[in-house]
């Protein structure tokens, strides 16, 4: 709900820290959350912003609410600059890494393109670029996108405590995948890992600096994705965790030694999924990414492990299947967690 929809702006349920949680879930089964504002602490009680009053709950008008960004809107910026019919296509979203702002945009707004680029570096001064999106293609995963503003293409991305350098029209950086990314962060303590799609160390980093591995093993075949792998391994410090591989991961994953396999990649999966399982040790964890039709899910991926795993005479226990995202319509791209022992 916007500002200006919002009915009572600054109404607010004050709850005691203790009974927050269970008012907060309360108050979003009733609907009446404001989600234009920000739920805040204050002293011992937590405010938790409404709509509308909630009975039984203790209601105060807010003090200096603080309010959520509103995404800003280039139909409102370029309202008279562009034909009516123009408008309706203007992009809605977009994502930012670094300072480069990476927006897809209707080929019917190709004529408007700078003008919509230089809108954009208007909303967010910070940003010096911004890269019209094509989508990414190939085994390589290679993004196809063009300036629209600006001139450098090459930023430093922060997330999660990680910094990722990356060239965003020579590397794919998947802003849908933050999820993910933060869950292999808690993963991976004290073990050997083998990254078997490493790109710029998507999953490899956030892991390396967060849960320390022993060892992580990052093999990756694009040699630009490559060389911001090793410059990544260096900014966050992990010299002595990560060991990065140019190579096909085919030819360089090792065998029977690893606790845990990432295939972050989708697909083609499902092709190298016996060479991750044979170089996981007995109880070793493997993490299968793939893209799975809506209507298939989660069965065909967890499928994929099972067979796999049968065919070279070991078991796969399917511990959990999560969408990582929408892939594409009525496709979702799925990981599969699965714990790989020997048959007995
Ligand atoms: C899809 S990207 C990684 C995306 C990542 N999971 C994320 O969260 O954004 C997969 C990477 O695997 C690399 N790759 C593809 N085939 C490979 C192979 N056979 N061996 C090693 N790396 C490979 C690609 O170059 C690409 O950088």
């Amino acid at each position: 709900m916007s500002r200006a929809t919002s009915r009572n702006a600054s109404l607010a349920v004050r709850a005691k820290r203790a009974d927050a949680e269970a008012t907060l879930k309360r108050v979003i089964s009733f609907g009446l959350l404001d989600r234009s504002r920000k739920v805040r602490e204050k002293g011992s009680y937590v405010e938790i912003p409404v709509i509308e009053p909630l009975s039984g709950c203790e209601v105060i008008p807010q003090e200096e609410p603080e309010y959520y960004r509103r995404t800003p809107n280039l139909a409102e910026a370029l309202q008279g600059e562009l034909p009516p019919e123009a408008i309706l296509l203007l992009p809605r979203g977009w994502y930012i890494l670094g300072d480069i702002i990476v927006v897809k945009i209707h080929p019917a707004l190709a004529p408007f393109q700078i003008l919509i680029g230089q809108a954009l570096l208007a909303f967010y001064p910070r940003c010096r670029t911004v890269l019209r999106d094509f989508g990414i293609e190939g085994q390589l995963r290679e993004p196809k996108r063009e300036t629209i503003a600006g001139i450098k293409t090459e930023t430093v991305h922060r997330e999660n405590g990680v910094l990722f350098r990356l060239d965003a029209r020579k590397v794919m950086f998947s802003a849908g995948n933050l999820k993910e990314r933060m869950r292999m962060s808690l993963l991976g303590k004290d073990e050997f890992v083998v990254d078997m799609f490493a790109g710029i160390g998507y999953f490899t980093l956030p892991m390396a600096v967060h849960s320390r591995p022993r060892k992580i093993m990052a093999i990756e075949l694009n040699p630009n994705a490559y060389h911001y792998l090793c410059q990544n391994i260096h900014l966050n410090h992990v010299e002595r965790i990560v060991e990065p591989i140019l190579g096909d991961c085919m030819k360089e994953t090792p065998q029977g030694v690893a606790d845990r396999v990432v295939m972050g990649m989708v697909q083609v999966t499902d092709r190298y999924l016996q060479k991750a399982i044979l170089a996981l040790r007995p109880g070793g964890m493997l993490h299968y990414h793939q893209t799975v039709p809506s209507w298939k899910y989660p069965a065909a991926a967890a499928k994929d492990v099972i067979d796999a795993a049968a065919a070279l005479g070991r078991n796969a226990e399917i511990l959990q299947c999560i969408k990582v995202k929408k892939y594409s319509p009525g496709v979702i791209h799925a990981v599969v967690d699965a714990s790989i022992d020997r048959i007995f």
